[in-house]
Formats: C-alpha cells, structure tokens, sequence
C-alpha cells in the first residue's frame, strides 16, 4: 500500500495534504509513503523532515503520482496531474467539484477513484474529517489579523496619558465556523464585536462570545435552518428587513468580516455600495465569501480595493493558506482520520468498504464512472 504526496501544482496554494505526523501514523498502518520534493515548502515543513518520519523524497512529480495506491492532494487535480496517476488510486483533497464536470469526468475516465473531502456529512463519527470546518476556522482567525494590519488604528481600547485610544469595533457576517472565530479572536484584540446571522441557533453562541447579536428575529428567521444545520436563502422581505438593520449598525463599524454563505448557491449579497460608502474612511471590510461570488459589493478576488471613500474591501483568496503551517496541519489529520478508515488494520492493506456512509458522500468517481448523485447525469454513466 502506497500513499503518495504531491506538492500541490497550484502555485497559489502553499499547504500540503500530509505532515510528518501524519505520515509516521501512515507508515504505522503498513503505508510506504513517498512526498514530492518541496511539497511542505510553503507550510514551513522540510523535506527531511518528512524524510526523519520516513517517507522516501521524491524529486518529480510525475514518480510521485504514479506510484500512489492514494494520492494525498490538497486540491483537485490538474489534468496532467490526472494523466499521471495509477488507474484505480484513491485520490482524496478538496476537489471543489461543482462548476468542475470537466475534471470530475477526467477523473473518472482516468479510472481512479476520487474522493471530495467538503461532501463529507456533519455526523459525530466523521467530525475529525471536517476539513470545511478546520479551514474555516483558521480563515476566520486569519481574517481578524489581515483586517488589524491594514487598519490604521489600533484594536483595543487604551488609556494613556495623552488620551484614550476609543477600542475598534468589529461586526461579522454569518456566524458560522469562520464568523464564530472571526469574533472569538477580535474579542481576544480588544474590540467591540457585534454579528448577525440568519440562523437562530447563531444567536446564543454569538452571545456566549461577548458578542451583541443584531438580527431582525421575526417568523422568517426562526425557521431559517436547514435539518443539516446550514443556513437556507431567506425571501426578499426579509432580505429588504435585514439590510435596512444592517445598513444602519454599518456606518458604525471600523472593521467588517463577511462569511455569509449557503450551500450550493452564489454568496448572498450583504452588503451594497451605498452601505459601503456609508462607511467611515479608514474602515475595512474582509469578503470571505469572495471566492463564491462575495457578500460584499465590489470585492474583487484576490485584492484589496479601495473605494473613494477610503473604504479598503480585502477580498485575499485561499485565507486559510495565509495561514499555511497550522492550516496544513489541521488538514492532513482530517485526511488521515478518513484515509485511516479504509485500511484493513490487521491485513495492513487497502479496504474500502463502498458501502460506507462517509464513502458514498464523498465518492465521486469508481471504475471510470462519475458515481456522486450530484455529478452522475453530467458525464457519468
Ligand atoms: P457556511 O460556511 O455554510 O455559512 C457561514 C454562515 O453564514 C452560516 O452561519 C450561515 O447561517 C450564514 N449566513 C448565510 N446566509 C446569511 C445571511 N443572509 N445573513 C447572515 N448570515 C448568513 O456555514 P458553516 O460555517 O459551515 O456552519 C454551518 C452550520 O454547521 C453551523 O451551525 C455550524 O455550527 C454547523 N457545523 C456543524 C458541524 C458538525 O456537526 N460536525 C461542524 C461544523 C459546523
């Protein structure tokens, strides 16, 4: 049994699927793994590192992906990196399927069986695989420390003997996984911290911060949560009803985190450009949402725009790989925690058992097929 670790073909994307940890558990289970030259670069992990945990380093990528039983991949594969690989692996990343068909095809007609680690389901036992989760924990930290080093002022309140320095205040959008940490970490700064979310469940955690939750808490908003615990798209009176409360706490704020999002559709619109402009100058806002399409208009992926006003919208990309070592870490023990349920511990050998619950949600090709129900009628079978 093989366990192969590129390094990630994406010049954008500085994590990497397995850490020495994670491949010393590996090798544990019966694993041979091999990691690309260079593969932890970009999250401050050494080649000899890997090396000292005793995987072999190899120099090409093309060795690396041909040897793997299961390939380890951060993200999805490109199409010579699919070209590359031993029919029948296992491929497991965060293969961001949707708007992809293309490749998902690729990946079945190249015969490997590819694994889509955000598809994994919300249940107890598959908690330590939630690389959604671990990711957007880290980016909702990460947001607050982008915002405080491009905000020209400082975060807590401070009195000194020339003045008080008033304390910054901070309102997040969506209290999810990011949003909760966004406001546990501008707490820890100092700040003042308000957030809204169109999930009721939001409102007591957002509070058991030190949050103030602002919210239009009407009938709508009491059933807005889906039995798996996402948020649903709310009807354009509530949205009208929301952004009128929003626009009004807005022209308040110093620093605005936005994460709002719904599973499978675009971001939501929060945030207009006349709520923008109502901003004072100075004022930062951090799209998180960016890469969906933004909760925040005139974020532009990957930069900061500043609007006439001296608004800066921070719209960065991959915010979770700003924060690559701890990032990397988290992920690569999300992968192991699922990877380590398809090997036969006593045979040490690879076994997946297809019929799973956490394969079946995260499967998306086997045996040249496209097998996920969301992607079979799009080039499957
Ligand atoms: P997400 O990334 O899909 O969305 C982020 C947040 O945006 C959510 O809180 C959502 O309600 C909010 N949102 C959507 N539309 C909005 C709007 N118009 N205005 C304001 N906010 C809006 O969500 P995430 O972070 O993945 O969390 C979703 C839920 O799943 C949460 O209840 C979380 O606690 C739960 N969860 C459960 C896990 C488990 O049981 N294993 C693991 C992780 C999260």
């Amino acid at each position: 049994m093989k366990i192969s670790v590129p390094t990630e073909a994406d010049k954008g994307e500085p994590r990497v699927a397995a850490t020495p940890e994670t491949v010393k558990k590996f090798i544990g289970l019966g694993a041979e793994v091999t990691v690309q030259a260079g593969a932890g670069a970009g999250s401050q992990i050494p080649d000899e590192a890997y090396a000292e945990a005793g995987a072999t380093v190899t120099k090409t990528a093309a060795a690396v992906l041909k040897s793997g039983d299961i390939v380890l991949k951060v993200r999805r594969p490109t199409e010579a990196e699919t070209r590359a690989l031993k029919p029948a692996a296992l491929v497991v990343g965060a293969l961001d399927p949707f708007g992809h068909e293309g490749d998902v095809k690729a990946l079945a007609d190249a015969g490997v069986a590819a694994f889509s680690m955000e598809f994994m389901p919300r249940i107890t036992r598959a908690q330590s695989m939630d690389v959604l989760s671990s990711q957007a924990n880290l980016a909702g930290y990460q947001a607050i420390i982008d915002a405080a080093e491009i905000f020209g002022r400082a975060m807590p309140m401070m009195m000194t003997a020339a003045g008080t320095v008033p304390a910054a205040r901070v309102f997040v959008m969506g209290a999810g996984v990011a949003g909760l940490q966004a406001i546990a970490t501008a707490r820890r700064l100092g700040a003042v911290v308000s957030a809204t979310d169109v999930r009721p469940a939001a409102k007591e955690q957002v509070e058991s911060l030190g949050a103030k939750f602002v919210a239009v808490e009407d009938e709508e908003f009491k059933q807005a949560e889906t039995a798996g615990g996402y948020a649903k798209e709310m009807s354009a009176e509530y949205q009208a009803k929301q952004a009128a409360l929003v626009a009004e706490h807005l022209g308040k704020q110093d620093i605005v985190v936005t994460t709002a999002l719904i599973p499978g559709r675009p971001a939501p619109k929060l945030v207009s450009a006349d709520m923008v402009a109502s901003m004072r100058p100075g004022s930062i806002l951090v799209d998180l949402a960016v890469e969906r399409g933004g909760n925040v208009a005139g974020a532009k992926p990957g930069k900061i725009v500043e609007t006439d006003g001296g608004v800066k919208i921070v719209g960065y990309l991959n915010v979770a790989g700003r924060i690559a070592a701890s990032a990397s870490a988290l992920y690569a023990r999300n992968l192991y925690a699922f990877v380590e349920t398809l090997i036969d511990k006593e045979n040490r050998a690879l076994a997946v058992d297809w019929e799973d619950e956490l394969v079946k949600a995260t499967n998306l090709t086997r045996d040249g097929a496209v097998v996920h129900p969301a992607f079979a009628d799009k080039g499957g079978e």
